[in-house]
């Protein structure tokens, strides 16, 4: 890397890691992107498997509805899997898995295409068709990536509901996917705690209707309701002889779909974002192969949940095409005892740590001892995202965990880009706070309320204005949303929903959501899940939520609530209305805070204005408030 002069705190990674790694020319590959889009996507897909070679790698004839390596004909899974058990890494372990109760299990490339076989096998067996929808609730464990590369291996279409919802998030997801096969655990372990997970799913499946089959993994133990015709054991199907060691993979077109994640948007439901088999594939098997610079002897851990896009992709698809030994555990980050991870990275000769900033600011907070009780030698890289990581929480994660050896690959994306866009790889000068500068063949921007270009260091939208391979395709049934949401507010351009600002040298530093999406722990949540699962509660008139400043969380939940005539106000009823919000959408939503009052600042069309209860709240000018109803 060529070393100029870069304004600021500046970090270089040492020339060993720059000149082992496969991007080690990063800015003539980035060059080389900038003169041919095409030919360097191109290029990252021959080192796939297709079973027919595209005949375009972009036809924008459509846009925004943009596809890629048209005519081309693969299969993901048998990319992640078969791709390797016809080499040398057969034998290799695909994935090492703890549980939180100390569990151990371990698969191979071989065995892990073996179980996938199976199950796709037994989804087979009850009907599952290319093109069906099947949910998938579980915890971390091994079982839920067999679940999702099954589905993808016959062509079925996967939609993953994170394991910390709960029962209306989990019926809505059903619903809205028209699932006939829900695939669940009996419960998962997190601090030391059950949760239930079938129990949640059974009283979500009172509420949805097209679930036929539930097929529940054992992983607690304890007892479960299981409805006769409805409800069948995974272990149980897995030794029938229908559960063959081989399954035909399904040819699929690079444009078929290969799953639906939900997420949260500007207003309204969670919607379905669709990502496909070969665009999807070629990006996250490249973004990783470069920003985290897999090696075959690499030991690598993405401590994400698979439940987000961060697991489906850096967990699940990209480890595995990369043909990577990836690490999972089960449980939460600091239990029982503080150092859990820095003993499992010790245990298991990690190399690559991958996490969130609000997991870093978590341990911080233990102080430097219990990490420095580990051997955290074997770490070469580290990586964050999710949220912006503070300067502080960055350079104690530099110094402490990576003993400041390791870069740290700070990754801005989203659910909706699949892959990394703004990120680094190891040889490029980093910045503590900014994740750098796009991915090769990716163009930025950042606009002002006319869509145009900002100055350096002032604030503005971040939008994208290049396609990249794993973009989403569209929003599941309601193509004219994806539109309206993405590509409308400035025609032709990819708007993020962000506010960043570039500075003197390029590089992009993330402000944050200027939507009514909150990031609480990094994990994506929107306002009007929260005000709905608020309002669902008997006593609730109206309900607004806000996201206000957190130490660990980055942000915490803070709503305000307008009770229905007559109710009265109560510590208890707060308690309760917490506990309703955990019990419907899931314990990361619940409120940190909640206040009664008389009335919501409102537009007169009758929109909440959060700006106005987050001004208040934060004790600032409110601004503009013109078009305040009262
Ligand atoms: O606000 C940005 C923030 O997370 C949002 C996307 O959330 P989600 O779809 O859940 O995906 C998260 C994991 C990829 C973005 O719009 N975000 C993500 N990564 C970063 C970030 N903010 C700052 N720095 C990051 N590295």
């Amino acid at each position: 890397m060529e070393k100029k002069e870069f304004s600021g705190e500046v970090y270089y990674a040492s020339e060993k890691i720059v000149d082992n790694a496969h991007g080690k020319n990063w800015e003539e590959i980035c060059k080389s992107a900038e003169d041919s889009l095409e030919g360097f996507w191109a290029k990252e897909a021959e080192e796939l498997h297709w079973f027919k070679k595209w005949d375009k790698v972009l036809d924008d004839s459509n846009k925004p509805f943009y596809k890629w390596f048209t005519g081309g004909q693969t299969n993901i899974a048998y990319n992640c899997l078969d791709r390797h058990t016809e080499t040398y890494r057969r034998n290799k372990l695909a994935l090492i898995w703890e549980g939180e109760n100390g569990d151990f299990r371990s698969f191979s490339y071989f065995a892990l295409r073996r179980d996938t076989c199976r199950f796709a096998n037994v989804l087979k067996s009850l009907g599952v068709k290319k093109g069906d929808r099947v949910t998938i609730y579980m915890g971390r464990i091994p079982e839920l990536m067999i679940a999702m590369l099954a589905c993808a291996r016959i062509g079925a279409i996967h939609s993953v509901v994170y394991g910390g919802f709960s029962v209306e998030a989990l019926h809505e997801r059903l619903e809205d996917s028209q699932s006939k096969v829900l695939i669940v655990s009996d419960g998962s372990f997190q601090r030391g705690k059950t949760v239930y997970l079938k129990q949640i799913a059974d009283e979500a499946l009172q509420r949805a209707a097209t679930v036929e089959s539930v097929l529940v993994v054992k992983r607690t133990g304890e007892p479960v309701n299981m409805e006769a015709g409805r409800d069948m054991w995974y272990h149980e199907l897995m030794k029938l002889p229908i559960a063959n060691n081989n399954c035909n993979v399904e040819v699929m077109d690079a444009e078929d779909p290969l799953f639906l994640l939900y997420t949260s948007g500007t207003t309204g439901k969670p919607k379905a974002i669709l990502h496909t088999h070969g665009g999807y594939m070629v990006g996250v098997h490249s973004t990783l192969k470069y920003v985290f610079d897999i090696h075959e002897d690499d030991r690598y851990w993405c401590a994400a949940d698979p439940g987000w896009i961060t697991g489906h992709s850096y967990i699940v698809y990209g480890p595995l095409l990369n043909g990577a030994t990836s690490f999972m555990y089960e449980g939460a980050p600091t239990h029982p005892f503080p150092h859990r991870w820095w003993q499992m990275i010790e245990k298991y000769g990690i190399n690559i740590l991958y996490t969130a900033p609000t997991a870093i600011r978590g341990f911080m907070k233990y102080g430097d001892n219990w990490p420095n009780r580990s051997d955290l030698s074997s770490l070469r890289l580290l990586g964050s995202v999710g949220e912006p990581i503070n300067p502080e929480a960055w350079r104690w994660y530099h110094k402490i965990i990576g003993k400041e050896k390791c870069p740290i690959m700070d990754t801005w994306w989203q659910t909706e880009t699949g892959m990394f866009i703004i990120a680094p790889t190891p040889g490029v000068p980093l910045k503590p706070g900014s994740g750098t500068k796009p991915f090769a063949g990716i163009k930025m921007d950042i606009f002002n309320e006319d869509g145009k270009s900002v100055g350096p260091n002032e604030e503005g939208y971040l939008v994208i204005t290049t396609p990249w391979p794993a973009m989403l395709r569209t929003i599941y049934n309601d193509p004219d949303r994806y539109v309206s949401q993405y590509w409308s507010r400035f025609p032709g351009v990819y708007m993020t929903g962000d506010s960043a600002r570039r500075d003197e040298d390029g590089y992009f530093w993330i402000i944050g959501r200027v939507d009514d999406v909150i990031k609480v722990s990094g994990y994506r949540l929107g306002t009007a899940e929260i005000e709905s699962a608020l309002v669902s509660h008997p006593a609730v008139a109206e309900a607004a939520a806000i996201g206000l400043p957190h130490e660990v969380k980055g942000n915490a939940i803070y709503a305000y609530v307008t009770l229905k005539t007559g109710i009265e106000k109560s510590e208890k009823l707060i308690e309760e209305l917490r506990q309703h919000v955990g019990h419907e959408v899931g314990p990361i939503a619940k409120p940190e805070h909640i206040e009664f009052t008389d009335l919501l600042p409102k537009t007169r069309s009758g929109k909440i204005m959060r700006r106005v209860l987050k001004a208040k709240a934060l004790g600032q000018d409110p601004g503009n408030l013109s078009t305040l109803e009262e």
